[in-house]
This record gives structure tokens, C-alpha cells and sequence, in this order.
């Protein structure tokens, strides 16, 4: 089985994802950091020398790979991965996926990435908490329509660890 997780940008896909792993006792993947390690190469770099486009189609196509594994996985996928190509319709259709989409405010999202924005690459560009906050606005209620079509929709603002985590389970 594979338990995949959704969200935006810093709504906890990867913290969330290796404690549920450690309870599930599953194996916990990070879908960037396949990709990251198959190419060689962080994130950043990847979309600074290649571009999002090259990045897309790489993530596509890692997540098909993943997808085959016959492990149990804990997998987060990145940001951007349901809403390009076809992937939200095959995570949906795969019979061994289990999706979940982790949903957190813009407030609360602002407030979690203005912090560590430099290290991603969709937002290192703007300065202000203001900028920021429009900036996710403006891409949820692009990638909304994705991500509402997980069939299990994790509420998870102001929600310890320990709460997500038993209501995943
Ligand atoms: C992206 C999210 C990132 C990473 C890339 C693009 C996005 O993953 O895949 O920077 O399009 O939202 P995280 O959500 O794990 O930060």
C-alpha cells in the first residue's frame, strides 16, 4: 500500500509523512528527494539550470517509478505534483494508493513559509508577508480543483502531530 500525501507548499506533507510512516512502520519517501537524488541535483538547482518545465516532466515521471514499488510507502509528494500531467488522475486510479490531501490556510501557510521561503525556489523572490500571502492565494485557487479531488481531506490547521497523525490512521 501506498500512502500518499498532498498540500501546499509547508502544510507538513514531509513531517506528517515520516511519523505516519514510524506508526504504519512503513517505508517513508520524500518525492523531491527521489527526484533530488536520481538527478543529482537539489530542487533549486534543478529549476535555476532546467527550468520548471524539465522539472515537471521529471516529476512525472518519478512519481510513475514510485508508483510501481510494491513496498509499503509513506509517500509526500511535492507542492505542485497532483495539479501537472495526468498525476492526480493516476494516483486516483492506482488501487494501492491511499491519498490524502493535507488543507491549511493561507494565514497559517504564509506564517510557515515566510521563514524558509529562500529555500524554495516558486517563492524566494518576494519579500514581504503581504506578497507572499497574495502569492498563495492566487496559486490555491488554481490548485484547489486538484487537490479537492482526494478522496480524504485533512483539515489540518492548528492541529498537533499527534492529532493528524490518528486522524490519517
Ligand atoms: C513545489 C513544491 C515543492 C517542490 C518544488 C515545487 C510546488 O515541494 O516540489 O519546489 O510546485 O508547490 P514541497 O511542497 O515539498 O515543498
Amino acid at each position: 500500500m501506498i500512502v500518499a500525501l498532498m498540500g501546499y507548499m509547508g502544510s507538513g506533507k514531509s513531517t506528517i509523512g515520516k511519523n505516519l510512516a514510524t506508526v504504519l512502520n512503513y517505508n517513508f519517501l520524500d518525492l523531491d528527494d527521489y527526484i533530488s537524488g536520481q538527478e543529482n541535483s537539489s530542487i533549486n538547482d534543478l529549476f535555476k539550470n532546467k527550468g520548471e518545465i524539465y522539472f515537471r516532466k521529471k516529476e512525472a515521471y518519478y512519481l510513475n517509478d514510485v508508483l510501481t514499488s510494491k513496498d509499503d510507502i509513506v509517500l509526500a509528494l511535492g507542492g505542485g505534483t497532483p495539479c501537472y500531467g495526468n498525476n492526480i488522475t493516476l494516483l486516483k486510479q492506482s488501487e494501492k494508493v491511499k491519498l490524502f490531501y493535507l488543507k491549511m490556510s493561507i494565514p497559517q501557510l504564509t506564517e510557515r513559509l515566510f521563514k524558509e521561503k529562500d529555500s524554495r525556489p516558486l517563492i524566494s523572490h518576494l519579500k514581504t508577508k503581504e506578497e507572499l500571502t497574495e502569492f498563495i492565494g492566487k496559486h490555491l485557487f488554481e490548485r484547489t480543483q486538484y487537490y479537492n479531488q482526494s478522496p480524504n481531506i485533512i483539515l489540518s490547521d492548528n492541529k498537533s502531530i499527534k492529532e493528524l497523525l490518528e486522524e490519517i490512521v
